[in-house]
């Protein structure tokens, strides 16, 4: 298990590039921490309402449910959102910024919890982490970093993400599979791949990705620009691969979701998307054709850039207390497991990484592929004013893939938007 560790700890290194995030104002001492109220009581239970995207496996509710079986103090209830990660952010913002304590727990993705630490909206954990027994050491170090304002913990994890090249292993060749795994091969190589094997076993597709205007724009503009190394270059692989024959025809409305059921039902030979994916193939999840030992994963060509999502109490809870137990057993051993061996996510308590169980689960963490993805990871740009960069990119960019035309200028305002 060293050497995976050791793996692990490349991944976190990359990963905490993201937390490098800083401004926005200091959040502010916690005076009222840890007062009861029982507001929102339903019966004799005190009801958490969490508010989190919607999950694509069964792991969430798995371990709501497991939550609200351990115990019969609280009963969380799922405010379940858009998996739109901006709309979420922005739904979020709306309530937040009013004071309005309608969600007590709150899901944030990794590149937007420092705004809202900022902002002053979330609970700091640290004593109650202290009061816990827990260490930040315990949890993935980069998620941590993510929450993590100005010397305080706001946050812990909910899963740490990555993204990767799925593959169909029955169609592509051995000796190409080993390329694509060993991460040393380029996008115009994946294109050529994905039109040599286009058509076979029954497939439509060639490589189905992420390209309509919305976050995932800026997470696959990230990786074929290599974190915006060579903006233009990506821009027009970009553009080569949305006119491909082997693309489809809406790739431009592609989000993770049309990407997964592509993949899933046996309609695309490469895809490249988040760790859940392999969990969704793994069981069996509704309108799954494809199986396990049909799917490899392998390094993107640039890259995959690390993502996730973190817990964090809203200041404004009426039931601080029992957000902070719910957020404690999602991120501890027990919901953590649930996560990893029921959604295909990587686990975010360290420990877990060498449990037995997680591992003959969720086999894919232990293939080589994904071991020298978490090599390789990048990050998206970093900035204290993070939303505006990425509307930028998603707007610009989408502009460019849809038309075909006015690369340099958008490359223009995208360099500038990605160097403020
Ligand atoms: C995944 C990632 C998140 C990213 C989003 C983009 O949910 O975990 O970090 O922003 O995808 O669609």
């Amino acid at each position: 298990m060293k050497k995976w560790l050791t793996l692990l700890f490349a991944f976190v290194m990359a990963f905490s590039l993201l937390a490098a995030c800083g401004g926005g104002d200091d959040a502010g001492d916690v005076t009222d921490e840890g007062v009861e109220d029982q507001e929102g009581t339903a019966g004799e239970q005190v009801m958490i309402k969490f508010a989190a995207q919607n999950d694509n496996t069964p792991a969430t509710q798995a371990v709501i449910d497991e939550f609200n079986n351990s115990q019969d103090k609280y009963k969380v209830e799922w405010v379940q959102m858009t998996n739109d990660s901006a709309q979420m952010h922005d739904q979020l913002l709306t309530s937040l910024s009013s004071g309005s304590n309608e969600y007590d727990v709150l899901s944030l993705d990794v590149v937007w919890a420092g705004e809202f630490a900022g902002a002053g909206y979330l609970e700091t954990i640290d004593m109650k982490m202290k009061d816990a027994g827990l260490n930040k050491g315990d949890f993935n170090s980069g998620s941590m970093a993510s929450g993590n304002y100005k010397g305080k913990q706001y946050t812990l994890p909910f899963f740490p993400d990555l993204g990767l090249l799925y593959y169909r292993k029955d169609i592509v060749s051995e000796d190409d599979a080993k390329k694509l795994e060993s991460g040393d091969y380029t996008y115009e190589e994946l294109g050529e791949m994905a039109e040599k094997y286009n058509g076979e076993e029954g497939t439509k597709y060639g490589f189905v990705y992420q390209s309509k205007q919305y976050e995932g724009l800026t997470v696959n503009v990230t990786e074929f620009t290599k974190s915006f190394e060579d903006i233009e270059g990506g821009l027009q692989t970009m553009y080569n691969f949305t006119t491909a024959p082997w693309a489809p025809k809406d790739i431009l409305n592609f989000t993770e979701g049309e990407t997964h059921t592509n993949f899933e039902q046996g309609n695309a030979v490469f895809a490249r998307n988040w760790p859940y994916m392999y969990g969704r193939i793994k069981g069996a999840e509704e309108g799954v054709t494809v199986a396990t030992d049909q799917v490899g994963v392998a390094p993107l060509p640039n890259g995959g850039s690390v993502g996730g999502w973190l817990l964090s109490v809203n200041k404004n809870s009426a039931n601080v207390d029992g957000a902070w137990e719910f957020v404690k057993f999602v991120a501890g051993p027990e919901g953590q497991k649930i996560m990893s061996t029921q959604g295909g996510y990587l686990p975010g308590f360290n420990a877990l990484l060498n449990d037995e169980e997680v591992i003959a689960s969720n086999e894919m963490l232990t293939y080589e592929g994904f071991k020298n993805a978490l090599e390789s990871t990048i990050a998206r740009p970093v900035s204290p004013e993070y939303s505006k960069v990425s509307d930028t990119i998603q707007v610009q960019a989408h502009k460019y893939l849809s038309s075909g035309s006015g690369l340099e200028t958008v490359a223009e305002e995208i360099r500038n938007a990605v160097s403020e």
